[in-house]
C-alpha cells in the first residue's frame, strides 16, 4: 500500500520542482556509470563490459571527461577519489592541487595589505600544481586491472576524431565566448572561426590528443618530469607566474583514510581534508541525528529551520577550522563527537529566530564535475575533480591543449575576505608553499550492513556538501527513489553571506513566509550543481540517476 509519506513526497516533487521530467532511475544488474557527459559515461560502461573493474572505468571516464567536458573534466586540475573495494576496504585518494613553492600568504595582497582580486582567477598566479594525472596513475597502478594504454585509448580517440558538442556544452561555450577569445591559442581550439561552437558541431583537439598520447606512452612522468611540465612552466614564466619545474617534480598524491560517520543505520564514507566535504557533511548529519526531522520536511518550517541551522554551524566550523592536514591540525574528533553534535542541536532547539545581519550577495557557479561507478565485483568509486571555475583559469600552455585550474582562489587569500563562492575563511586555509587549498568536494559512498548502498557526489563549490546532504536525506528520511532524490529542489545555507540560496519553487509560498518570519532571507538561484548517483536496491539492482539539471549527462549500465 502506498504510504502517506510517499504521497507527500510525490506531491512535493510535483509542486516544488520546476521540472516534470521522468523520475525513474536507470536499472542495471552488472555495472553502472553516471557522469555529466553521456559519451564519457559510455566509455566507462565499455570498460566494465570488457572486464575492467570500477577503478579502471573511473580512470577511463576521468580522461574521457577531460576531452569531452573541457569546462570541468580535466588533466589541468585536481580532485579526490573515494573507493570501496570488494574486500571491504575503504580508500581515499587525494590528488588535490598544491600551491607553487614560490607562493606566499600575501600573494594576492598589495603593499597596503589590500586584496588584489584581478589575479586570483584568471592569471598564471591562480594556477596551482595539477594533480589529476598522478592521481589517476596512482589509483590505476594500485587498484586497477587494465593497462594505462587501455583506459586512455577512448579519450585519445575522442580528442583525435572529435566529440559532438551537446546543447548544454554549447550554452557554456556561448556564456564564456569572450574569455575563450582572449588568448589566440585557446580560441583556435575552443572557438570556431571566432564564434562559440554550436550543438551538433564537432570539436577536434589534436594537441590534447598528443598530450594524452605522451601520458599513455610514458606515464605520469611525462606530465611531471617531461615536456608537459616544461611547457606549462615556460608559459607561466612568460606571463608573470611563479610555477617552477620543482613544483612538478615534487608533486605527490596521498592515500588517506576517508572520513566516516553513521546516520540512521547507514555508514557514510566521504572525503578527508584537504577537503572539508566529509567533515562538514558528517557534522550536519550528526546534528540532525539529534533533531526530530519529520518525514515531510519540504513542507515543515521547523524541519527546514533545523536543517538550515545545522548547515550554518557546520559551515562556520569549516571556514574557521579546516585546512590541509600537512600544515594544520584539523579538530576532526572534536567536530564529529556526539557531545559536540548534541550541544549544537540543543542550541538550535533553544533559539528558533535567526540572526538577520545581511552581507554581500555572491554569485555561485556550478563548476567542477562528479561521476559515480559500481561494478559487478563489489567495487565502487566516487570521483569529484575540478578546474575550480568554468574552464579554470581559461589559460592553456601552448602546445599542451588542456585548461589549467584557478584553484589558488580556494585558499583564504586574505583572512576574512570572501572568495568567488562567498566563503569567508581564515588562517587554517592561508596560502603556504606546497599547501593544498581547502576544498568542498564530497565524493561519497554509503554502506548499509557493510554493503554499498549509494555512490554519489556533486559539483557546485560549497553547495556540493549541502547537495550531497539533501540527496541523502531525501533517500533516507523521505523514502524517495534515487532519481527523485537527485532531482528534488535544493537549498543551501553557509551562514555567510546570510542568505539561504533556494532553487526557484523549492519551497511553497507558505513555507517561504514562515522562514521569512523566522529571520531567513531567501535568495532564488538558477544555477545548481548536478548530483550523479547510484543506489543499490534490496535485490542488488544498480539504480542510476543523472541529475535533471545536467540533461546531457547519463546514467548507463548493463
Ligand atoms: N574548487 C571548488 C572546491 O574544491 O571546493
Amino acid at each position: 500500500m502506498i504510504s502517506i509519506k510517499r504521497v507527500l513526497t510525490l506531491l512535493t516533487l510535483l509542486f516544488c520542482t520546476h521540472s516534470f521530467a521522468d523520475i525513474t532511475p536507470v536499472i542495471a544488474k552488472q555495472g553502472m556509470v553516471v557522469s555529466e557527459q553521456r559519451v564519457a559515461t559510455q566509455v566507462g560502461v565499455d570498460i566494465l563490459r570488457a572486464g575492467g573493474n570500477a577503478i579502471d572505468a573511473a580512470i577511463a571516464v576521468g580522461y574521457a571527461l577531460a576531452v569531452t567536458y573541457p569546462c570541468c573534466g580535466n588533466i589541468g586540475g585536481g580532485g579526490f577519489m573515494t573507493i570501496h573495494l570488494a574486500d571491504g576496504k575503504n580508500i581515499f585518494i587525494n590528488f588535490r592541487e598544491k600551491a607553487p613553492l614560490r607562493a606566499t600568504s600575501t600573494l594576492f595582497q598589495d603593499s597596503a595589505d589590500t586584496e588584489t582580486t584581478d589575479d586570483i582567477t584568471q592569471s598564471y598566479l591562480s594556477v596551482a600544481v595539477p594533480g589529476t594525472v598522478l592521481g589517476f596513475e596512482t589509483a590505476l597502478n594500485k587498484y586497477g586491472t587494465f593497462t594505462r594504454e587501455q583506459v586512455m585509448a577512448p579519450a585519445i580517440k575522442l580528442a583525435k576524431e572529435g566529440y559532438v558538442v551537446t546543447p548544454y556544452d554549447a550554452k557554456w561555450f556561448g556564456v564564456y565566448a569572450e574569455d575563450l577569445a582572449r588568448d589566440p591559442y585557446v580560441a583556435s581550439i575552443f572557438l570556431k572561426n571566432g564564434k562559440p561552437y554550436q550543438a551538433g558541431e564537432k570539436i577536434i583537439q589534436t594537441d590534447l590528443a598528443a598530450t594524452l598520447q605522451l601520458i599513455s606512452n610514458h606515464g605520469a612522468q611525462a606530465f611531471y618530469k617531461g615536456s608537459i611540465a616544461k611547457d606549462i612552466v615556460s608559459a607561466s614564466e612568460k606571463e608573470g607566474g611563479i610555477l617552477s619545474l620543482a613544483d612538478f617534480e615534487q608533486y605527490n598524491v596521498e592515500e588517506l583514510a576517508p572520513i566516516t560517520c553513521s546516520y540512521k543505520g547507514y555508514q557514510i564514507i566521504s572525503s578527508a581534508p584537504p577537503s572539508s566535504g566529509g567533515i562538514t557533511l558528517c557534522e550536519m548529519l550528526n546534528i540532525l541525528s539529534n533533531l526530530p526531522i519529520s518525514s515531510s520536511r519540504y513542507h515543515q518550517t521547523q524541519d527546514i529551520n533545523y536543517i538550515l541551522e545545522a548547515m550554518r554551524y557546520a559551515y562556520r566550523d569549516r571556514n574557521e577550522k579546516l585546512g590541509d592536514p600537512n600544515f594544520i591540525d584539523n579538530p576532526i574528533a572534536e567536530l564529529l563527537s556526539s557531545d559536540y553534535a548534541k550541544k549544537i542541536s540543543k542550541n538550535i532547539k533553544a533559539k528558533r529566530f535567526v540572526d538577520t545581519t545581511i552581507e554581500k550577495d555572491v554569485k555561485e557557479l556550478s563548476d567542477t564535475t562528479h561521476y559515480s561507478i559500481i561494478d559487478n565485483k563489489g567495487n565502487a568509486v566516487s570521483v569529484t575533480y575540478t578546474l575550480n571555475g568554468f574552464f579554470g583559469s581559461k589559460l592553456i600552455a601552448k602546445p599542451t591543449g588542456f585548461f589549467l585550474n584557478d584553484e589558488m582562489d580556494d585558499f583564504a587569500t586574505k583572512a576574512g575576505v570572501p572568495n568567488r563562492f562567498g566563503l569567508i575563511q581564515h588562517d587554517a586555509n592561508n596560502i603556504q608553499p606546497g599547501k593544498r587549498p581547502l576544498s568542498s568536494m564530497t565524493p561519497t559512498i554509503v554502506l548499509k550492513d557493510g554493503k554499498v548502498k549509494m555512490v554519489l557526489g556533486s559539483p557546485g563549490g560549497p553547495r556540493i556538501i549541502t547537495s550531497v546532504l539533501l540527496t541523502l536525506l531525501n533517500v533516507i528520511d523521505e523514502d524517495m527513489n534515487i532519481k527523485e532524490a537527485v532531482d528534488a529542489s535544493r537549498y543551501h545555507f553557509q551562514g555567510n553571506p546570510n542568505f539561504v540560496d533556494i532553487e526557484p519553487l523549492a519551497f511553497s509560498f507558505a513555507l517561504q513566509k514562515n522562514l521569512h518570519y523566522l529571520g531567513y532571507r531567501l535568495l532564488p538561484q538558477g544555477t545548481w550543481g548536478a548530483v550523479e548517483a547510484i543506489y543499490i536496491d534490496h535485490n542488488g539492482n544498480f539504480l542510476g540517476a543523472n541529475d535533471r539539471r545536467r540533461p546531457d549527462g547519463a546514467a548507463l549500465g548493463y
